[in-house]
């Protein structure tokens, strides 16, 4: 049910781990494939090893903030490709931002050769992406994706150039930044790079993702990977009916362990139950076509069903038109005041408010 095919590469489920510490090295990866997950993307893999000046990772509330760019080396890579390439299913990540596209098109040939079933490349300029698939496409037989930074003003120009340049897939989104966080008590940034800065990523980045997904879904027909925040079967669910065919995870299973690949598959057969959901193509790109059907207006008002409401008041409380007020024992929205702003629904604690069209 949940198997699927991604370029070729028969997976047994959706979710993926990405590029991250957590598939740094063949120890990490051999450790991660025993996940509940579907495909392991390797750590970008750069001309040389590096280390990350440290501290290089900073909890930021229920997100994570990094300066890591460590990376074992080309050559330890393409090691790992020959030991283990056909056994995990394994995608070997290229740093492009740190090579010449010329340069990523030889390291994507030389690592197919070392066993390496699917090449992807990252980069925060979308224009030498192109110029780098455009370069590795003619030299590799096995596909070829790329990984999208954040923020692209000229996103369907830069699709465009992707498929001419012949990509197979496209992963979106890298994490957010620079960013920065100051640790107060003295005053110094969080993290340990040169000037302290750092990459956003987890709980916090799902909406910017999941616009991004929905997006480059809509406008491309090669598989798009959604990843950037998600945390559980809820957020993996809402990825996929944005349109993504693949839900990576970096943070998460960095934060909570390996197990939540687990968790978040049996969320997500728990949602399928509960609503019918037979196959995730049902719910592929489910979010374009309800766009499509609802209907817009300014005149959905608060509705609050007596039956579920447990007077708790908060909605009144918070209501900043002071449109609910408790009338004959229950609350109520004065459809009149009401601006229909959604507010009341989103702090409802047991979800007894809902919108309708008056
Ligand atoms: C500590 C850390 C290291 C990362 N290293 C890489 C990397 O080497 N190459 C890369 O393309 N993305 C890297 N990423 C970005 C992730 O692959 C992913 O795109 C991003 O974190 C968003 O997903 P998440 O919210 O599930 O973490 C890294 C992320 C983290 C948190």
């Amino acid at each position: 049910m949940f198997e699927i095919d991604f370029l070729g590469m028969k997976i047994k489920n959706p979710l993926m781990l990405t590029e991250g510490p957590l598939s740094g090295n063949e120890e990490f990866i051999l450790k991660a494939a025993q996940a509940d997950l579907g495909l392991i993307f390797t750590k970008g893999i750069r001309p040389e090893p590096i280390l990350s000046p440290t501290p290089y990772l900073g909890i930021y509330d229920t997100s994570l903030m990094n300066g890591d760019w460590s990376c074992i080396g080309y050559e330890a890579w393409k090691g790992v490709f020959s030991r283990i390439g056909g056994d995990v299913p394994l995608v070997a990540s290229i740093a492009k931002n740190y090579v010449t596209p010329e340069t990523a098109a030889d390291m994507a040939a030389g690592l197919q050769k070392a066993g390496a079933r699917i090449i992807s490349l990252v980069d925060y300029n979308p224009q030498e992406l192109i110029k780098a698939v455009s370069l590795a496409r003619p030299r590799i037989k096995v596909p070829l994706m790329v990984k999208l930074p954040p923020f692209l003003p000229n996103l369907e120009e830069v699709l465009r150039g992707l498929v001419h340049a012949g990509v197979d897939a496209i992963a979106a989104m890298d994490s957010i930044g620079p960013v920065l966080s100051i640790d107060t008590e003295t005053g110094a940034p969080l993290l340990g790079s040169a000037d302290g800065s750092g990459y956003l990523s987890g709980k916090y980045i799902l909406p910017v993702t999941l616009k991004y997904i929905y997006e480059i879904a809509r406008f491309v027909n090669v598989p798009v990977v959604g990843v950037g925040g998600v945390t559980d079967g809820d957020s993996a669910v809402q990825m996929m009916m944005a349109g993504a065919t693949g839900v990576g995870m970096v943070t998460e299973p960095m934060i909570s362990g390996l197990k939540v690949f687990g968790d978040v598959m049996d969320e997500i057969k728990n949602l399928f139950e509960r609503r019918g959901f037979r196959t995730l193509e049902e719910i592929r790109g489910l979010t374009l076509r309800r766009n499509t059907e609802r209907s817009i207006s300014e005149l959905y008002k608060a509705d609050i069903d007596p039956e579920k409401c447990i007077d708790c008041g908060i909605c009144a409380e918070i209501c900043y038109s002071n449109a609910i007020d408790k009338m004959e024992g229950v609350h109520k929205a004065d459809h009149g005041i009401c601006t229909g702003c959604g507010l009341c629904a989103g702090v409802c604690p047991v979800k007894a408010i809902k919108y309708i069209l008056i």
